[in-house]
């Protein structure tokens, strides 16, 4: 019976599908162009001076909002006096990993260039940022809000909201971001942040105003470069609708947990009596514990905030791994498309291999280094997705990172791990440090199917969410504690798996995963951009014409 249907179409129809297919790229979806200049600038959100990175004079960046499937031209212009790139987290460049903006896949935007980025926010919804991926620039700002709203015609699981906010918060260091990376460069390690800022504020810097009795969403991310915040607001009760483009039941939480990389959306109903509150966020798992705040104000109060700031969670693990068990998949609202989000059943689907990951923190050559199964990734002259199309070799070899932990000593190495497409993997995060970790993978969604303390075994697997956890693209992983995920590799291209934590990123906790198709077919890949960027041992090669 399989297949019957689609004879019983007039061919007419056929032909036209086949023409969608061909044709069909960026169809007929909006194209949204940005113009980027991105400087060097003043700020103050601590309170002394500092330099920053701005993006059209403004720290956070401007926010980016497209619907489902639009086309979002940014041309960036370089103004700094080193390398830049933009990568766009969560954002999965859908076979177009030539978008990402990591210096695995592209050449950097040199000073006084400039580079247009052609991405489509294809099948995505939900709340993600941008951020400069060079060295380590992240911690002077440049990044900024995205959001991805439903197309018109496809149902929200909640009533539209009377404003929709965007919380950037993370912590912050007083130093500029080279003298950050000199001190790891030299091989320290970073002391603790200075503190913590709300959309590039500290104290009491930033305002969200409410009209009483409204309901409004506020999406909250953590920018930050080494620490997991604590989000709350004084008085008020948070619904969780929406993780990284899945929507969730919507269960109602006092505070929530944001680890390294990971974006929250809450309604937040201004039910109480009319006076400002705080909004506060708090470092977890760190001695001492950094707080800030910013303004929650009716638009009716006449009282400002007052009295202690309320506390939150610090070290308790147990608490987080619980509430971070306590967020699932609303199988019948819609994602993206239509369909009920429950109809893509992930648990019913075989892995077909198994792939275990574990951080370590080695000292090689003298230095302190981050590594995933022993090695540290180093970044090659020539861009890995570069060398790959232009078939350049000594750039990297696939398989040069082993895909289960060997335990033996660390060593510095360009590591890509080789995978087909098509393939359903299962992967499994270990950490054996004290500290926890946030693993982020571009180009993909994947579900979190599993995470508790201790060694991970097959036996875990019994234990397992196999039925309503949520999709998302970037994951805690707690304090000697093992995390699941499975995840399609329906995504050509060159993808970075990186630690989310900005010390051990720069120092080689990431490598690329390399989901390669023997078609060269443009409905599985996209073509190398006409403007790519070439630079080491892709000088001198041809784009197209
Ligand atoms: C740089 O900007 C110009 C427009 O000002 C544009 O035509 C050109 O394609 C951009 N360069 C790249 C590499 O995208
Ligand atoms: C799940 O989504 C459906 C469909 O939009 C909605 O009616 C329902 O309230 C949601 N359920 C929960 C528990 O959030
Ligand atoms: C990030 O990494 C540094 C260096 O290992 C560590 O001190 C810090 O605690 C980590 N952050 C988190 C959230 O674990």
């Amino acid at each position: 019976m399989r297949g019957k249907g689609i004879f019983s179409f007039p061919s007419s129809l056929v032909l036209l599908l086949l023409l969608l297919l061909v044709h069909g790229t960026n169809g007929d979806n909006p194209y949204r162009f940005f113009n980027w200049k991105v400087t060097y600038g003043d700020i103050y959100p601590l309170g002394v001076k500092q330099t920053g990175i701005l993006i059209n004079g403004q720290f956070p960046g401007p926010q980016i909002d497209a619907v489902t499937n639009d086309n979002l031209i940014i041309n960036v212009f370089n103004y700094l006096n080193e390398p830049l790139l933009i990568s766009w987290n969560g954002i999965q460049q859908r076979r177009n990993s030539w978008q990402d903006g990591v210096l695995g896949t592209n050449c950097p935007i040199m000073p006084r260039r400039n580079f247009t980025y052609i991405i489509q926010a294809k099948d995505q919804i939900g709340s993600y940022f941008y951020f400069p991926s060079v060295g380590f620039q992240k911690a002077a700002g440049g990044y900024g809000g995205i959001r991805i709203w439903s197309r018109p015609q496809i149902p929200v699981p909640f009533p539209p909201p009377a404003g929709d906010f965007t919380v950037l918060a993370g912590d912050w260091y007083k130093r500029d971001h080279n003298v950050l990376r000199r001190f790891l460069d030299a091989g320290y390690n970073l002391p603790l942040p200075d503190g913590l800022i709300i959309n590039g504020r500290g104290w009491n810097g930033y305002t969200f105003t409410v009209d009483p009795g409204r309901t409004y969403r506020f999406r909250i991310s953590n920018v930050g470069t080494a620490t997991s915040i604590n989000f709350r607001i004084q008085g008020h009760k948070m619904k969780l609708v929406e993780v990284e483009g899945s929507h969730t039941l919507q269960n109602t939480y006092d505070a929530l947990d944001i680890h390294l990389g990971q974006s929250y959306s809450v309604l937040v109903t201004a039910d109480q009596p009319a006076k400002d509150y705080y909004v506060t966020v708090s470092s977890r798992f760190t001695t001492p514990v950094l707080t800030s705040t910013a303004v929650l104000h009716y638009s009716n109060s006449h009282v400002g905030v007052s009295g202690p700031v309320p506390g939150g969670p610090t070290n308790e693990i147990a608490w987080s791994l619980e509430q971070a068990r306590s967020i699932r998949w609303n199988l019948t609202a819609s994602g993206p498309r239509p369909n009920p989000q429950g109809s893509y059943h992930y648990g019913l689907i075989k892995t077909s291999r198994t792939i275990v990951l574990a951080n370590s923190a080695p000292i090689i050559n003298g230095k302190r280094r981050y590594a995933v199964n022993s090695v540290s990734y180093t970044q090659p002259d020539t861009p890995l997705k570069l060398a790959d199309y232009f078939k350049i070799p000594g750039v990297f070899n696939l398989g040069s990172i082993p895909t289960n932990p060997t335990w033996g000593s660390g060593y510095l190495q360009t590591s890509v791990m080789d995978a087909n497409f098509r393939e359903f993997l299962e992967i499994i995060f270990q950490n054996w440090e004290d500290t926890v970790q946030s693993w982020h993978i571009d180009g993909y969604s994947f579900f979190v199917v599993g995470m508790d303390g201790g060694q991970w075994t097959p036996a875990s697997r019994l234990r397992y969410n196999l039925r309503d956890t949520v999709a998302r693209c970037t994951v805690q992983v707690y304090p000697r504690s093992w995390t699941a995920i499975y995840m399609a590799l329906d995504n050509v291209g060159m993808w970075n798996i990186r630690s989310e934590n900005w010390s051990r990123q720069y120092l080689g906790q990431q490598f690329y995963l390399r989901v390669y198709t023997p078609s060269s077919s443009y409905r599985d890949e996209l073509p190398i951009p006409r403007n790519a960027v070439l630079c080491g041992r892709a000088v001198g090669h041809r784009t197209r014409p």
